[in-house]
């Protein structure tokens, strides 16, 4: 379980999460909406600690991470917790399959063969055995995302967390990453923590749906029942309403 609370992070003068308390249950898939802007990245990246909060607490599994080293949090942290970010991230100059291997050197003690072994089984859970050898350059954008997914399973993570993953693609290539969140949640039990403004994604994906307005978690609810909200704000978000400041 990830806990956060009462976290607040500014930059400069400017108040970007200004007290979020959040709950990732274990083995759910939460979705987290908001307008641009908001700090949906922002909060990402505290919970895996690649942003250091000014106040409040994150802990994963019981253990409070933010006051952790850098070491600490590569020992603790981000062995069992994957992202997978808002463009891809990954390296132009190697190939796909490089970009998993790399990833993994990093992290543990496999040898070469057996890092490529998981490369491969990693690209073939995303349906992409075909093209471990390509540059990611020369792939559409839904496939850099789910190689950008590949590598971040690669580390057979317990939590993942996905920085707007289908936006960019068209309806058919959202479903494709829509329908492959849905399997690593169900099938190898990936907690999942889904940052989108795609309310089409939340209906296909989420159990619980979550909106961050102003630096707070305004509402959160169950994802069957978000069309039947008493929330205003949450209600004017997911149905488009321009009035929304
Ligand atoms: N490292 C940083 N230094 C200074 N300001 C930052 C930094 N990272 C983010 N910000 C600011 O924090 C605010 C929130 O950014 P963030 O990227 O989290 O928004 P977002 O909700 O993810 O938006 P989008 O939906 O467009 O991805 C923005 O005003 C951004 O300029
Ligand atoms: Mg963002």
């Amino acid at each position: 379980m990830v806990e956060v609370k009462q976290l607040k992070k500014r930059f400069d003068r400017q108040t970007i999460l200004d007290g979020v308390d959040l709950t990732l249950r274990d083995g759910e898939v939460l979705c987290i909406i908001g307008k641009s802007g908001t700090g949906k990245s922002v909060l990402l990246k505290n919970i895996i600690g690649l942003l250091k909060p000014d106040n409040g607490t994150i802990y994963i599994d019981g253990e409070e991470i933010t006051q952790l080293t850098e070491d600490e949090l590569n020992t603790r942290v981000r062995t069992k917790m994957g992202m997978v970010f808002q463009y891809g991230a990954l390296w132009d100059s190697m190939t796909v399959e490089e970009n998993i291997t790399l990833a993994l050197k990093f992290r543990n003690h496999f040898t070469h063969q057996e890092r490529k072994k998981i490369a491969q089984e990693s690209l073939e859970l995303v349906g992409l055995s075909h093209i471990a050898k390509e540059y990611p350059d020369e792939l559409s954008g839904g496939m850099k995302k789910r190689v950008a997914i590949a590598r971040a399973i690669a580390m057979k993570p317990k939590y993942l967390l996905y920085d707007e993953p289908t936006t960019g693609l068209d309806p058919v290539l959202s479903n494709i990453i829509n329908d492959l969140i849905i399997k690593l949640n169900r099938e190898l039990g990936i907690t999942s923590m889904v940052i989108t403004h795609d309310i089409n994604s939340v209906e296909k994906i989420a159990h619980r749906v979550g909106m961050l307005y102003q630096g707070k978690i305004v509402h959160m609810c169950d994802a069957k029942d978000m069309w039947h909200q008493d929330n205003e704000i949450f209600n004017k978000f997911i149905h488009g309403d321009t009035q929304l400041k």
